[in-house]
């Protein structure tokens, strides 16, 4: 692909800046172009869900291969019915308790949605999201948007509008600031096709929440099934550029000896802790031990480890508990 002149970049911050990046974006939108756009997760990558030509240019500026499907973002549930099949019972209660938000359905897609959303297949991931920016750049729109993670394909997601610029700005023609990604993570991604609804990515709306409202669900299990349905639980995903370990230790001298194992040094480690905090280390980022706080922080400090040129990040180990699930998982990926 060529590159491109240098990318827009719009505030969002006052309300006249939004208003105008909403219109801009929505230009653009309507040409058939690519935006990235802040969501309460990560950035997205948006384009025109209902015209295949503009979703092709998405996967063209990632480099994202043609099997992974993309999810659609609607701004209301009307717009989300067009999208599917059937909205079922199941469906609705989960939009009820968790839309706007961070969970990602999939369900039996209608015929409004071309094949390159759904790779081919017969269902479509949709999610009505809850950053402003998005909902009002869906309503004026007046049509979905399709929008993986805005980031090249295999990259740790984009959290803020700097990690977009660097990751494609060469490839986009417009990025819309609107801060940093309040959640961090991707959303739940839960499959309502199959029986009970399965989980294919965990996310900050964790297992306990769904069977809350739905009963039982799945997750995991059958591994090779859940490849086929979810390319993006490929293991090799996510991944910063330097080697990521998550360790335990109990001191300084601990910690160290692990490292030698690794054949690194602490000058070339970045240490990421929550609970036990290095005192000798010269690289370590703190992060508070909550799950929230925890996802909201990560991904920008695996971006700052990567700039920085480290060669080893050292993440201390995450407790158990359903909260911390999707944390543990986006943490084992990128140390695969
Ligand atoms: O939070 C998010 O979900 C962000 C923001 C931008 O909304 N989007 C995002 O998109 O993370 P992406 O493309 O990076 O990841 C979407 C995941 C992939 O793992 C993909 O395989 C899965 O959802 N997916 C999408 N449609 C699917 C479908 N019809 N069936 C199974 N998995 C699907
Ligand atoms: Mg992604």
């Amino acid at each position: 692909m060529a590159a491109r002149s240098r990318v827009e970049v719009l505030s969002t911050h006052t309300p006249d800046l939004f208003g105008k990046a909403v219109a801009r974006a929505a230009e653009l939108l309507r040409a058939g172009e690519v935006v990235a756009v802040p969501t309460e997760t990560v950035y997205g990558l948006a384009a025109n869900a209902l015209d295949p030509a503009a979703v092709a240019r998405i996967y063209e500026a990632k480099g994202r291969p043609a099997h992974n499907p993309l999810i659609v973002h609607v701004a209301d549930l009307t717009m989300a019915r067009r999208c599917v099949k059937q909205f079922s019972d199941t469906a609705t209660r989960l939009a009820k308790a968790f839309w706007p938000g961070p969970l990602s359905l999939v369900l039996n897609r209608s015929d409004i949605i071309p094949d390159l959303v759904t790779a081919g297949g017969g269902t479509v991931g949709i999610r009505w999201p809850s950053h402003p920016f998005i909902q009002q750049l869906i309503r004026a729109c007046d049509f979905p948007l399709a929008a993986p993670s805005a980031n090249r394909s295999n990259e740790v997601s984009p959290t803020n509008a700097d990690h977009v610029r660097k990751s494609l700005g060469d490839r986009i023609p417009l990025i819309i600031d609107g801060g940093q990604s309040q959640v961090g993570i991707e959303s739940t991604v839960l499959d309502l096709t199959v029986n009970p609804p399965r989980i294919l990515r965990p996310g900050m709306i964790h297992q306990e929440s769904l069977e809350s409202v739905i009963g039982e669900t799945g997750s995991g299990g059958d591994a090779a099934g859940t490849l086929l349905k979810s390319p993006g639980q490929l293991q090799k995903h996510y991944s910063p550029k330097a080697r990521l370990r998550i360790l335990s230790w109990k001191d300084d001298a601990d910690l160290r000896s692990q490292l030698t194992k690794e054949g690194c040094t602490v000058a070339n480690t970045h240490v990421i802790a929550h609970t036990n905090i290095p005192a000798s280390f010269e690289h370590v980022s703190v992060i508070p031990h909550d799950s929230e706080a925890f996802a909201r922080a990560l991904y920008a400090e695996l971006h700052r480890c990567d700039e920085t040129g480290a060669e080893l990040i050292v993440v201390e180990a995450v407790p158990h508990g359903p909260e911390w699930q999707a944390i543990a998982d986006r943490l084992q990926r990128a140390s695969s």
